[in-house]
């Protein structure tokens, strides 16, 4: 399954990926592409000798021509599945017509609670005790799409957003590299009665 990544800053979800299924079970990372142009995500693609292009906003007359171009890109790869890795922009109804199911993202909150940007700050000045990483599908809404992985992590006692952020990023890691390793080897199931209801089974 080819894999294209957008990522917006950091990258350690892509260095995730690119660490521990790249080049393996069938997964081939081949496309990193960012809004950013100075993301260390983009150098991590780099590295890892995986074409990278960039997609300013500022760029394109609008979201949507920047999107289509985006898109475009990604299709010219080969492009199966995208994840939105620290992706910090929203993608139009036409880019993910493009790859109907297969846009992916991961949220450092156990949806439905804090969507959208700043979640781990939003959680923190909740004061919620228990903090979480979800993997879902991307619709059109903001991260509201079916859930394929959530985990929970309790933190009974209260702490800033960044050690917060800390802490939930190897469950990110490990939850976002589980769920393209099972969607590769068509483990994952949206129910088309219930498309709320995703099943993952290795078991056929
Ligand atoms: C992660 O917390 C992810 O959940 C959120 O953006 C952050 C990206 O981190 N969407 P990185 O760039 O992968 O290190």
């Amino acid at each position: 399954m080819r894999v294209g990544v957008l990522a917006s800053g950091h990258g350690s979800n892509l260095q995730a990926l690119l660490d521990r299924v790249h080049g393996r079970e069938g997964v081939e990372i081949v496309a990193v592409g960012s809004d950013k142009p100075g993301a260390t995500a983009l150098e991590r693609a780099q590295r890892a000798a995986v074409p990278s292009a960039t997609f300013p906003r500022d760029a394109y007359p609008d979201r949507a021509a920047r999107d289509d171009a985006m898109g475009a890109w990604l299709a010219d790869r080969g492009v199966e599945l995208v994840v939105l890795a620290g992706y910090m922009q929203l993608v139009t109804p036409a880019f993910l017509a493009r790859f109907p199911e297969r846009v992916i993202n991961v949220h450092p909150a156990l949806l439905p609670a804090f969507p959208g940007i700043r979640a781990v700050e939003q959680a923190v000045a909740y004061g919620v005790k228990v903090f979480g990483v979800t993997v879902h599908f991307v619709d059109e809404g903001v991260d509201s799409g079916p859930v394929i992985f959530q985990r929970a992590l309790a933190l009974p006692e209260p702490h800033d957003a960044g050690t917060v952020r800390d802490a939930l990023r190897p469950i990110e890691h490990e939850l976002l590299t589980e769920a393209v390793r099972a969607i590769a080897a068509g483990a994952v199931r949206v129910d088309p009665d219930h498309p709320r209801r995703v099943y993952v089974s290795f078991d056929g």
